[in-house]
């Protein structure tokens, strides 16, 4: 293979003689990894299909994939983590800037030239016998007014695998890189776990140490002792959610934790909302929703990530950075979610700790209504279903390639995306929020993003049911001071025009009723929370004016033919003001947490919402 270069690591005129570009800052980058790291060998990505199948070929050698030999999956691959490494380590995730302050209280923050010298330490001879790669990547077009590049140098092929589905990558993007001399995000990755001569490896090698760190201020990620999702691909969580953050701010744009769907009246009329939703709360469904209603049709645009930048008519554009999905499998499946079912069943995927069955394929639970009579689990465990642990983990995730999604919407192709005509935030409650309230104005609707909560659940740690703030949906994702970050929303807003504004939601699925059950359907019925939203952006919809907002009045929603009684309905959209009486203690304590960096226009939300609700 042309591209790899056995070479003396850290000879720079080797390197530079021998690496496909002479791009000078990338050259330095190189160089300086490879002399820290001492690599066997270095691996410039082109993103080609023939490198992708060599590279997939010499990880199934290595135990670290299973081909999957199932029709049903074609051109797809299992892996199994170390069952240490199965998720984000948020206690491992550092944000380094340089003062204190400007991490905030929503991240762990280290001083940066402390961090620097552990990060020397650690990354030193760190991939030791393996082969360094260079994955040039850009996220978001490559043809966009201002792409956004980083190059990730990783010792991992699983992660250029996986990198190649979930970004655009290779020698188109580091002609680009070339050509506009661009600047690009320096992401370095190790698993941290150097080889010595003659050692043979593990099926995922990975370290018990782990680090993964953030320099908002020279937009750098260092990232080691992982091998899994967010901790490794680092154009991800990283990138497009922490780094792009500290960007957005400093740039007049936003990055956030948010789907994007296209919905489409009977009319004919299309509409572009975006959503955030903390984990467990139907964010994939309701990105690949199969709308129930008549003559409405939906596209989705992304499932968790987006950008959101002021065009130039004076309204926001939004766009999903990503390439593909990285979804959690489990209750993924043809009756919850068909689409996703779709686009995985086309191939071209990369399945993390989910169960083998029997034929060469992949299950987790919730995939099909029947349960499998037997299987291998995640751990390499004969499974059947009378077992005491679920045979995927719960995290197990399926990477799949976006545009093998029937349903995607054509502007996903677009460099600068749709315009946003509304943004809702959700979360899981069983009190207090209800179905879904329209914000009086932008401030108002940053109120409902700054206090958005949810319980939690079972698939997190802690005790379940348990409010849980989550702000936007960031708050594992915030890159800076939570404060600052609510206040560039505020100030954000007067990039656009007033009146293009997107309008602001806050959604609830799982209101109880008085007969403690979910009082409203939910799932691919919340079409008719959409389709109330979208006749309230034509202003052709009934809303009656409650202390926490506009609540659709009772025949505003379309119910028709929807098992749902009188009682039901009102439960799911009743607004109690005692009810938020204890929930603006709530908020006054999340709200003390900021400390001076809230920005005044919330305190004055609060304000406004505790005399509304005397
Ligand atoms: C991840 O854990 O790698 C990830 C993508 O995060 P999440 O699903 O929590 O958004
Ligand atoms: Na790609
Ligand atoms: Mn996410």
């Amino acid at each position: 293979m042309v591209n790899t270069v056995a070479t003396a690591p850290g000879d720079s005129a080797t390197i530079a003689a021998e690496a496909p570009t002479d791009n000078q800052k990338l050259l330095d980058f190189v160089t300086e990894i490879a002399q820290l790291t001492t690599p066997e060998k270095i691996h410039w990505v082109d993103g080609s299909e023939q490198e992708y199948t060599r590279l997939t070929d010499e990880l199934v050698e290595a135990g670290t994939l299973t081909r999957l030999t199932s029709p049903d999956f074609p051109n797809s691959f299992a892996a199994f983590s170390d069952p240490a490494d199965v998720a984000r380590v948020e206690s491992r995730t550092f944000i380094c800037s340089e003062q204190e302050r400007d991490a905030g209280f929503t991240n762990n923050w280290v001083d940066p030239s402390e961090m620097r010298e552990t990060l020397s330490g650690v990354f030193d001879g760190a991939m030791k016998g393996r082969t360094m790669y260079v994955i040039p990547f850009v996220m978001g077009h490559l043809e966009a007014d201002d792409p956004k590049f980083g190059v990730e140098i990783t010792d991992s092929a699983y992660v250029v695998a996986s990198m190649r589905i979930m970004a655009r990558i290779g020698t188109d993007v580091l002609r680009k890189i070339e050509e506009l001399d661009a600047f690009f995000v320096p992401a370095v990755h190790s698993v941290g776990a150097p080889l010595e001569p003659g050692q043979k490896d593990v099926p995922w090698p990975c370290s018990e140490e782990k680090y993964i760190v953030h320099f908002p201020e020279s937009r750098e990620i260092w990232s080691y002792g992982s091998g899994y999702g967010g901790n490794a691909l680092l154009g991800k969580k990283c990138y497009a959610l922490r780094i792009a953050s500290a960007m957005a701010r400093d740039e007049g744009w936003l990055a956030e934790h948010m789907v994007i769907l296209k919905l489409t009246s009977p009319q004919g009329k299309s509409y572009h909302l975006s959503a955030a939703f903390p984990s467990a709360c139907g964010k994939t469904n309701l990105a690949l929703i199969d709308p129930t209603l008549e003559g409405w049709k939906a596209e989705t645009l992304g499932d968790d990530i987006t950008w959101i930048r002021p065009g130039e008519d004076g309204e926001f554009r939004a766009i999903n950075p990503e390439a593909g999905y990285f979804g959690v499998a489990p209750g993924t499946g043809w009756h919850t979610n068909a689409n996703a079912m779709r686009a995985i069943a086309k191939g071209n995927s990369i399945f993390t700790n989910c169960a083998l069955t029997d034929d060469g394929g992949v299950w987790w639970e919730g995939m099909t209504e029947e349960t499998p009579a037997h299987l291998t689990d995640w751990k390499g465990n004969s499974w059947a279903p009378d077992s005491a642990e679920p045979a995927a983990h719960p995290n197990a995730r399926f990477c799949t390639p976006i545009d093998q999604t029937d349903m995607l919407a054509d502007e996903y192709f677009a460099p600068d995306g749709v315009k946003l005509d509304a943004i809702l935030f959700g979360g899981r409650r069983k009190t207090t929020v209800p179905l879904v309230t329209q914000a009086r104005d932008w401030n108002h609707g940053i109120f409902y993003g700054a206090t958005l909560s949810s319980e939690t659940t079972a698939a997190a740690e802690g005790a379940v049911g348990t409010v849980r703030r989550d702000p936007m949906a960031m708050l594992p994702f915030i890159g800076y001071d939570a404060g600052d970050y609510l206040k560039h929303w505020v100030e954000v807003s007067s990039e656009a025009d007033p009146e293009k504004l997107p309008a602001i939601f806050l959604v609830n699925w799982f209101r109880r009723g008085r007969d403690g059950k979910i009082a409203w359907p939910g799932f691919a019925e919340n079409t008719r929370v959409l389709k109330w939203i979208i006749e309230r952006l034509e202003g052709t919809a009934e809303a009656v004016e409650t202390p926490i907002g506009l609540t659709p009045t009772l025949d505003a929603l379309d119910v028709d033919g929807l098992a749902i009684t009188q009682e039901e309905l009102e439960d799911a959209i009743t607004v109690d003001p005692q009810e938020w009486k204890t929930e603006l203690e709530d908020i006054e304590q999340w709200f003390s947490r900021f400390g001076d960096s809230l920005p005044q226009s919330i305190q004055d939300e609060l304000e406004e919402l505790r005399s509304r609700v005397a």
